[in-house]
């Protein structure tokens, strides 16, 4: 097993993340669901859209994204993890949101991200580090095709608050 760490995403690293998130397995989970240009990125790489981003490491290698920005309105975190598609399903992505965690806490006391609910491995990792749903946030239903149908699905804000337990 081993030690999973966070670093900075640089240059090196867009065409792997461009790749990762533009994948259907990936995507489908997403808010924005448009595909992400070379151009578009390298033009927003260059605007310092990267510094919200760090890459998750499992030893020296890559297993996932991360994102950590900070909300000036809010007074709160914003975090999210992906895990790459041939590392999933094996337990990193709960080790790895340990991490995230730590590294959103730097910025503020309170953290948020939202999700849709029917993404089971997602929401059970968040619970699992007591994020809770905020109520007070109504939830926003997205289209999305599940079994070539086409439903409208909640993704919902959750909150960790600093006196919660569990990292
Ligand atoms: C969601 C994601 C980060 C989870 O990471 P992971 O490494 O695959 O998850 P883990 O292996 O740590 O499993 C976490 C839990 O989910 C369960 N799980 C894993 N894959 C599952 C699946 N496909 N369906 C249902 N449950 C699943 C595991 O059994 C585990 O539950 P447990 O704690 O009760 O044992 C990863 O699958 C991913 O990147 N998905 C695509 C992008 C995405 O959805 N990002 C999150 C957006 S909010």
């Amino acid at each position: 097993m081993g030690l999973i760490s966070l670093r900075q995403l640089t240059g090196n690293d867009l065409e792997k993340v461009r790749l990762h998130r533009n994948a259907p397995e990936t995507n489908h989970w997403l808010e924005n669901q448009r595909p992400i240009s070379a151009e578009s990125q390298a033009k927003w790489f260059r605007h310092g859209g990267h510094k919200s981003f760090r890459i998750i490491m499992l030893g020296d290698e890559d297993i996932g994204l991360a994102r950590v920005k900070f909300n000036e309105q809010l007074h709160c975190t914003s975090v999210g993890m992906d895990i790459f598609k041939e590392h999933r399903g094996v337990g990193l992505g709960k080790r790895a949101f340990r991490e995230v965690i730590r590294e959103g806490a730097k910025y503020s006391r309170i953290l948020d991200l939202w999700v849709f609910w029917s993404n089971v491995a997602a929401v059970k990792i968040y619970m699992s580090y007591w994020f809770e749903v905020d109520t007070a946030s109504p939830a926003i239903h997205y289209p999305r095709y599940a079994n070539h149908q086409l439903g409208f699905y909640p993704y919902v804000r959750m909150t960790k608050s600093p006196d919660s337990s569990g990292g």
